[in-house]
């Protein structure tokens, strides 16, 4: 392991890595780990990689977590990433498929990475506030470590997450509220309780595991980002990964310094960034009344917002958002043309591309790249059968 110390985003301060740690002790602000990449470079190289096993720790190097000890895993990572010329022709559309991760969705990624090392650093009762599928992920990957997980989601979250964790033997609260008041109340409570607050971007590690997805990217590209990249964005914590994963990647001598235009997708009733992006802010302000079927989109308030906005203007790309009938329609037609049932989150995306296209912001045959961050099969409650 070649983690040297934990950063804050906003003022600079390190952080010791060796105990648990939230948020920047000064200024409130998310902290980013800090890893000797001249060192991690020595033994893991392109080459390296190469006849490595598929899991995500096989970047173990440039991952927390010191050598030997076995890190919480359930095989995420390594997704495919799919060719949909059947959806679009006009332009190279790649899908990075997360619904086939453990959990079907990305947020295995992060668990796997965070719940490692708050077992390690001595956590034994962990909690976050969940839109559903950080939920599922956290009880599965706690139930693996032999931890206890206390998730707090809103009561309409799809009724596949809130019984997947119960199933996986997670503590399950449903406050009437949204994601923000879920978070409120593990706030108040954590410290009577004993518990580390897990939320993302609320300790450092969950990123550092959606990091991979870039890492990934760069590899199945044969070490050639492509032009852009559709995220959709609830807490951005996979677009701030992605983002830092490229940077360590130039620094290593993987990439070069061509940077994919990231484009945040999302929810017209939950637009946030969107918002902010469009005035020219640097945060932006909480969404009133959030609304979308697509509830790992429903994040009125993100603690990373500053990190996205700048990325989104960094890249040279932008924020779109996306109704949610256009969603539900678009689920359908991705799902026809390319054999995927996609997340609304996923779907979104697809909704995206064509806006975006329509609009001249993507032009033909440039490579781009969807995530579909989760699988439809969780969110049956937004279709009709
Ligand atoms: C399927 C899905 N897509 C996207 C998101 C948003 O992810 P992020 O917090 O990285 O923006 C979530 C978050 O809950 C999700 O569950
Ligand atoms: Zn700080």
């Amino acid at each position: 392991m070649f983690l040297r110390h934990l950063e804050c985003t906003s003022c600079g301060l390190p952080h010791d890595w060796k105990r648990l740690q939230n948020l920047c002790t000064a200024c409130g602000k998310p902290l980013f780990a800090i890893v000797d990449l001249a060192k991690a470079g020595r033994t893991l190289t392109r080459e390296a990689l190469a006849v490595r096993e598929k899991s995500l720790w096989r970047y173990r190097e440039l991952l927390p977590l010191p050598e030997g000890v076995e890190p919480v895993s359930l095989g995420e990572g390594g997704t495919p990433l799919l060719w949909a010329k059947r959806f679009a022709d006009d332009v190279d559309l790649w899908i990075k498929d997360e619904s086939q991760s453990p959990t079907q969705s990305f947020k295995a990624r992060g668990m796997s990475v965070a719940v490692s090392m708050a077992k390690y650093l001595g956590a034994t009762k962990l909690a976050v506030p969940s839109a559903g599928n950080a939920g599922g992920a956290l009880a599965a990957y706690t139930a693996r470590a032999g931890l206890e997980a206390n998730i707090f989601m809103p009561r309409d979250t799809p009724r596949a997450n809130i019984i997947e964790c119960r199933e996986l033997g997670a503590h399950v609260t449903l406050v009437g509220g949204l994601i923000t008041d879920c978070a409120a109340e593990i706030a108040r409570r954590k410290d009577a309780e004993g518990w580390f607050d897990l939320s993302t971007l609320k300790e450092p590690y969950r990123i550092e595991g959606k990091k991979t997805l870039g890492y990934e990217l760069a590899e199945q590209f044969d070490w050639e980002l492509p032009d852009v990249i559709l995220y959709p964005t609830g807490g951005g914590t996979g677009l701030i990964g992605m983002w830092k994963a490229f940077y360590e990647m130039e620094t290593l001598g993987w990439v070069g310094k061509k940077r994919p235009r990231m484009f945040s997708v999302q929810a017209s009733g939950c637009a946030p960034i969107v918002r902010a992006f469009e005035k020219g802010d640097s945060i932006a302000a909480e969404f009133p009344g959030a609304h979308t079927c697509a509830s790992g989109l429903r994040v009125p308030k993100a603690i990373g917002d500053f990190l996205i906005l700048n990325i989104l203007r960094q890249s040279n790309g932008g924020a779109v958002t996306v109704d949610d009938e256009e969603m539900i329609r678009v689920t359908r037609e991705v799902g026809s043309s390319e054999g995927l049932f996609v997340a609304p989150e996923g779907a979104a995306c697809f909704a995206a591309l064509k806006s975006l296209r329509s609009g001249g912001k993507i032009a033909a045959a440039e490579r781009v790249v969807i995530f579909n961050t989760g699988s439809g099969i969780k969110y049956l409650d937004c279709y009709e059968a």
